[in-house]
């Protein structure tokens, strides 16, 4: 029987692997040009860091978690988001000691178990940018920008920003007792999660997917309406710099995320053709999150951005962006000696950082073509028996035809001025 993937996972062959560098090369410069400096954390945590970080009654720690107990009867899991594991490590490293404040960006795989559909994988990729130390509004906006940018690099277009407040410790129990007396009047509209979370976490009703719970929560008190001043005037704050930036976005009084590490500002960007799963980045501020995870009283704000949905909204546009270096050399071989120097040719070639490869198959000369074809190789050196005895070969560029004699002891010299 063959053995097949999980279900929910992706194979990136080179094809699409090539895009995804691609992108990460636009993502590394430009978290480069920020200023921002790449975090990698395992890919598994401590069990507890979510249920006390993204929350014990949010949809990713109640039902989405790959949670085992290892052979040392730990409980572990596999990183289901970055922000938890990315703020344990400032708190386990003491980057808090450091001039504030600190910017980080990662690239890496996350896992969820959800119900797999277009858009939404059990495991799946995010870029994610993390900044701690700062409540700057100016910080909020520099990590939208951030995103807005990657995506107008990115050539992406009809996309939306939908930014909100979901408020601090200090005005957010007002609110969530009026939620909570909102949901106990219209309990028979609900589901019976959202029930229950009605009385433990009344904002976990907002990420509800079923479509009465939808239509029920539409009508509650919004968040926004209960800020205090502070959160109030930093909303307006972020507002007011992104139109200075000229960074379009709308304010959407529903956007509380699912997470529970948010405090003030949450934001979403949304693309049209995605269909369900649209959101193609999420974040927000989490002022208390470091503390939580037994640091300091440090704020922090950051976004990740779902890699998968990414390369699907590009689709097939990706000629703009830069690519590795496209010639590849092929050496056509024919017969024991040529093969032996065209061993000796393809090893000097690598040697030189130029790409190369040759015939292992001992295919006819036509077949060896055909393949050097099918590799999308830029030129083909021609070596035989003739081309041993004369010391030249034919190099033959596929693109344009052209054939040039070139001495074999002036090979790499003649590739390398292609490249230049
Ligand atoms: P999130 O909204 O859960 O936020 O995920 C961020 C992005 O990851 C989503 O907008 C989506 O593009 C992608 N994503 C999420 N789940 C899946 C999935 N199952 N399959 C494919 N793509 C997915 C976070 O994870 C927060 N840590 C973001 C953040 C960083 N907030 C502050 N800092």
């Amino acid at each position: 029987m063959v053995i097949k993937r999980p279900r929910g996972t992706l194979d990136f062959l080179p094809e699409e692997t090539e895009k995804l560098q691609r992108i990460e090369k636009e993502i590394r410069d430009l978290c480069l040009y920020y200023n921002y400096g790449e975090i990698r954390t395992p890919t598994f945590e401590h069990t507890e860091l979510f249920v006390r970080g993204v929350g014990e009654t949010t949809d990713i720690v109640e039902k989405e978690m790959y949670t085992f107990t290892d052979r040392g009867n730990r409980s572990v899991t596999l990183r289901p988001e970055g922000t938890a594991p990315v703020v344990r490590a400032f708190v386990e490293n003491k980057l808090y000691s450091n001039m504030q404040p600190t910017k980080l960006f990662y690239i890496g795989p996350m896992y969820r178990y959800d119900r797999p559909q277009a858009g939404r994988y059990r495991q799946f990729h995010q870029f994610g940018v993390e900044v701690l130390g700062a409540d700057d509004a100016a910080v909020d906006v520099e990590v939208i920008s951030l995103a807005v940018k990657l995506f107008e690099r990115l050539g992406l277009k009809n996309l939306s920003l939908y930014i909100n407040s979901v408020g601090c410790l200090d005005c957010r129990p007002a609110y969530k007792e009026e939620l909570k007396n909102y949901l106990k009047e219209n309990l028979q509209s609900f589901c019976a999660t959202c029930r229950e979370r009605s009385k433990q976490n009344p904002l976990r009703v907002f990420d509800c997917k079923n479509s009465e719970c939808k239509k029920a929560i539409s009508q509650a008190p919004r968040v926004i309406s209960y800020l205090c001043n502070k959160c109030l005037n930093h909303f307006n704050e972020v507002c007011e710099m992104l139109e200075l930036l000229e960074i379009k976005y709308l304010v959407d009084e529903m956007l509380v995320r699912g997470l529970d590490y948010y405090t003030s500002t949450t934001f979403e960007i949304l693309a049209e053709n995605l269909g369900a799963q649209s959101a193609i980045c999420g974040g927000g501020r989490y002022d208390k999150l470091v503390e939580e995870c037994g640091g300091p009283d440090t704020p922090g704000i950051g976004f990740a951005v779902g890699i998968e949905r990414l390369l699907y909204v590009l689709s097939s546009n990706y000629e703009h962006l830069e690519s590795s270096p496209q010639q590849k050399f092929f050496i056509v071989n024919v017969g024991e000696e040529a093969k032996k120097e065209a061993a000796k040719l393809v090893n000097k070639l690598r040697d030189n950082n130029l790409s190369a490869d040759m015939d292992h198959m001992n295919r006819s000369v036509k077949a060896q073509f055909k393949f050097a074809n099918r590799i999308n190789s830029s030129h083909v050196i021609i070596l035989g028996e003739d081309e041993l005895a004369s010391g030249s070969v034919t190099i033959k560029d596929m693109k344009t035809g052209r054939e040039d004699k070139v001495e074999i002891n002036n090979i790499i010299n003649y590739c390398n001025n292609i490249y230049t």
